[in-house]
């Protein structure tokens, strides 16, 4: 159609299409530029994280994450149980101290044996995954001082006992045996509270108590 055989002439160097700008370069990638090492602002959320929020990063979170995190997010999810590389355990004391853009760095470009979920989520999606993940952080190493008052925090294992529930449920994670002789290094430097109590069965110890009426 043009002289130079093109339907269409080229974009003007610069010009930015309607609706990307994207200027809001933390919201869109997580980076604060000039940065190293962990910085304070690199622990916020871009927006603020609202009841709303919070629930659809549950949901989000449940769809795409859980499949290798687990519900729970310590990375026993089925497909780690089924020989995938086992997933980040977001209660170890690595993952929580990552500041929040962190994870929405990795759900943008992966991370190792993780692919990137930038298809799936959009960035305010991966943001209130963020978000939920956080809260799954507090919510299994929560202290008194966390619930309002008249709420208690009690250890998983009495509320076990009191609801008759297996013995078995309140007791420390475990990666499947397979799991830790196929991947020492991860398992190492993933789960460093894991504690052998039986050298064939290591298990994960990790904070348990809840607050009540959860
Ligand atoms: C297909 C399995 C799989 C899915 C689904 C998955 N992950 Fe992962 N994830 C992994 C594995 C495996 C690792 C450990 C990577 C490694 O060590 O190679 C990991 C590591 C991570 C880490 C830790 C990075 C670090 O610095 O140690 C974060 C954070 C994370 N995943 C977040 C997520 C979020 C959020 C989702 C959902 C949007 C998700 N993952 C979905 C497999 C998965």
């Amino acid at each position: 159609m043009f002289a130079d055989h093109r339907g269409a002439r080229p974009q003007v160097v610069n010009t930015v299409a309607r609706g990307q700008l994207h200027e809001d370069s933390y919201f869109y990638t997580g980076v604060i530029q000039g940065a190293n090492g962990y910085r304070e602002e690199q622990n916020l959320m871009p927006f603020p994280a609202t009841a709303a929020v919070l629930a659809r990063g549950q949901e989000r979170f449940n769809i795409y994450c859980t499949p290798c995190h687990s519900r729970v997010g310590n990375g026993l999810g089925a497909i780690v149980d089924r020989g995938y590389k086992p997933a980040a355990n977001f209660h170890d004391q690595v993952r929580m101290a990552q500041p929040l853009s962190h994870y929405f760095y990795v759900m943008t470009h992966g991370y190792g044996a993780m692919p990137d979920y930038s298809a799936q989520l959009t960035p305010v999606d991966r943001w209130a995954v963020a978000a939920y993940i956080r809260a799954l952080q507090l919510s299994q190493a929560a202290t008194q001082a966390d619930v309002p008052a008249g709420a208690q925090v009690r250890d998983l294992k009495d509320i076990a006992e009191e609801k008759h529930l297996p013995a078995g449920f309140a007791e420390p994670w475990k990666l499947p045996s397979t799991a830790v002789q196929a991947y020492p290094s991860v398992t190492k430097e993933g789960y460093p509270a894991m504690a052998p109590a039986n050298p064939a069965d290591p298990a994960i110890t990790i904070p348990r108590s809840k607050p009540a009426g959860q």
